[in-house]
Parts: C-alpha cells; structure tokens; sequence
C-alpha cells in the first residue's frame, strides 16, 4: 500500500516525502512543478537513500489522477497541491479558487471512486482570520479570511466536513498550519519562492546573502512587546513530522474527522526573529522599519496541545535550527549553481 502525496515536490510535500520514506512507507508522488522543480525528486532520494513512484500530472485532471490510482494501491492521501502566495491570490482569485478548491474536490471524488478514504489536508492558521484569543486552541471561530488564498483554505476545510457527515467512513485530518519555515538539514531541499518572497524567512535570507537590498519591517507600533508582529514559526521537518503522527492515527484509530494546529505554541516578533537569524548564521541583516502591511494581524501563535496529547507530536527544533538550515540551503543551492 502506497501514501499518495500531491505536490511531493513542493516545500512541504517534499520534506513530507522524506519523512514517510523515512518511516518505511511506500509513497507515490504526483506534481506538475507548477511552483517546483523536478531536481527536489532527485535530492528526495538523495536523502533517504530510496525510491518512489513519480506522475507528472496536474491533480484537475480527473483522467491522469484516475491512471495513478488504477496503478497503485493507495491507503491513504496527502494534499500539498495548491497555490499558495497571498499577495498573488488577490490578484488572481479565479486561478486560486479553480486550481485549489476544484483541485481538491477532482482529488476527492477520485478517492471516492476508488475507495480511498483516508486524507490529510493541508490547512494553515489564517482560516482563524483575526484570532479569537491567543494563543489559539482548534476550538477558535474560524472565518473572516483577508485574501482569496486563505478562503480556499476555509472552504476546503468546510467541503471536508460535509463531506464527513455526508459519509462517516472517512478519516480526514485537517493540519492548520502556523509560519513554515527552515529547511532540512541536508541543504538539499528548501523553500524556494519565485520573485521577490513575500514571507519573512526566505526575506531576511535573500537580504544576507545580499540578493536583497534590505528587509522592510512592516510595523513597529502594533501592541506586542517590541512593537513588531508576533508569529509562531514552525520547523519544516517537524511539521512534516507531524503529518506522518496523523496518518499514524487515521491509520490505528480512524473514523472521524479531525483538526489539529502544528506550532510550536511560542511566539516571535520579526524582531526577534532577525536577531536569531544574525546571532545563527553571524550575517548581518539589513532592515528598516516600514508602514503596516495590509491584512496583518499584531499577534498569531499556536496552542499545539491537541497534537501533543491525541497524536503524540511535539516540535524539536530550535529558532536557532530554523536560521541556520534556511540559511545552509540558500548557500548550497548557490554553491551548486557555481560548480
Ligand atoms: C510574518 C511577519 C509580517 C515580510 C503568511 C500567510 C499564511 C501562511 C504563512 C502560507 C509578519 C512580517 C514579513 C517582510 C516583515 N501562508 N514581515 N517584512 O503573514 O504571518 O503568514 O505566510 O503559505 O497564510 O498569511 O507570514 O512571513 O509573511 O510574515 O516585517 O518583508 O513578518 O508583517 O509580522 P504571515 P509572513
């Protein structure tokens, strides 16, 4: 039996793909490298010294998807697929509502047809909107998304659930994420945005390496403790960890529907995170403080209690981890461009 992952090659699906073959399992990846690059599957195996089935198909294709579960036998999905740059999504709801929304349902009425009815989702802290309290439990009020982006993310979330209660023999677990960051450790496979990124991270990297000028700090008024915003940053490999904890318990438990938010339940200021990242890498980082940026929230980090308790799963890695294996990709993907 196989886990099929959709976007294996992408930033999370790739270091989900390295843990699962890590755990033993066997793991069939489909991507259309829409945002991603076929070398990854090549440093996937590097990695783990193993291999995997590999499709190159877009997931909206009902005919190619229905070959991959044809060929293989499937227990179980994982969702990497999808569009995911905010900024992005408001210019272009459309393409992130069809690719999204109706990549998920083409991927859902697959299963259906085939009989697979195991599948984790992911999910990301913005569907909580402007949160309810801090930190935030699984319990909190979901809604009030700002771009089209999180909207997808929302409403997936609810075709899951009336997809549950329409036919309970599902087992879906749906991963709210908080701020993926980091790489893995190998500096092999990371986060690689197109353009100028949008998010945090691969910022301040870009602005060490000197690929960027300087980092803008949106905001040095709102109310936490050193005026810059508050995120909960999560180790890329531990989330990706966390995946495998929840198909372990769709697997021994099962029959329900199930959410859990993957954080570390620590919150750091932009700040913060600048100062770990010079203390981490000794770069210096460049930075001036900016205007807000639209859509912000002050302060939004994780109670991760519920995946400690029902799956078992706790983060390791340190900030300090997170700087430096962010840092160490962005090296050896330029060393590798020079040789
Ligand atoms: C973090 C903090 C910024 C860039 C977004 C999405 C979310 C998820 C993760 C996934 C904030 C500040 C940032 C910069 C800055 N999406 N910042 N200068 O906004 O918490 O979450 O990414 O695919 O759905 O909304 O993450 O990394 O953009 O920002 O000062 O150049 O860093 O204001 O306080 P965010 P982020």
């Amino acid at each position: 039996m196989s886990i099929l992952v959709t976007g294996g090659a992408g930033y999370i699906g790739s270091h989900t793909v390295v843990e699962l073959l890590n755990s033993g399992r066997e793991v069939v990846v489909i991507d259309n490298f829409s945002n991603s690059k076929p070398e990854v599957l090549e440093n996937i195996k590097k990695i783990t010294g193993k291999d995997f089935k590999f499709y190159k198909i877009n997931y909206l294709d009902q005919k190619e998807l229905e070959k991959v579960f044809e060929e293989n036998k499937i227990e179980a999905v994982m969702n990497f697929a999808g569009y995911k740059a905010v900024g992005e999504s408001t210019k272009k709801p459309l393409e992130y509502y069809e690719n999204n929304i109706s990549g998920a349902i083409v991927l859902l009425k697959t299963m259906q047809k085939y009989n697979v009815k195991k599948f984790i989702f992911s999910s990301s802290a913005t569907v909580y909107g402007e949160p309810e309290q801090i930190p935030i439990t699984e319990e909190c009020k979901t809604g009030g998304t700002t771009n089209p982006y999180g909207t997808t993310k929302l409403f997936i979330e609810q075709i899951l659930q009336d997809l549950y209660k329409s036919d309970n023999s599902w087992d879906i677990a749906i991963l709210r994420y908080f701020n993926p960051v980091g790489a893995h450790e190998s500096g092999l496979i990371g986060e690689e945005p197109q353009g100028i990124p949008n998010n945090l991270m691969p910022y301040i990297v870009r602005v060490a390496s000197g690929e960027l000028e300087q980092l803008s700090i949106f905001g040095n008024d709102y109310n936490t403790p050193d005026g810059t915003g508050v995120r909960d940053y999560i180790h890329v490999v531990d989330l990706a960890k966390g995946h495998i904890k929840a198909l372990e318990k769709l697997e021994k438990e099962g029959k329900g529907i199930f959410v859990y938010n993957l954080g570390t339940g620590t919150g750091y200021s932009v700040l913060d995170m600048v100062k770990a990242f010079e203390e981490a890498t000794e770069q210096n980082v460049n930075y001036k403080i900016a205007e807000r940026r639209p859509g912000d929230i002050a302060t939004c980090y994780s109670d991760p209690t519920k995946a400690k308790e029902e799956l078992g799963w706790e983060t390791s890695k340190t900030l300090k981890d997170m700087c430096k294996d962010s840092w160490r990709y962005i090296q050896n993907k330029k060393g590798a461009n020079i040789d």
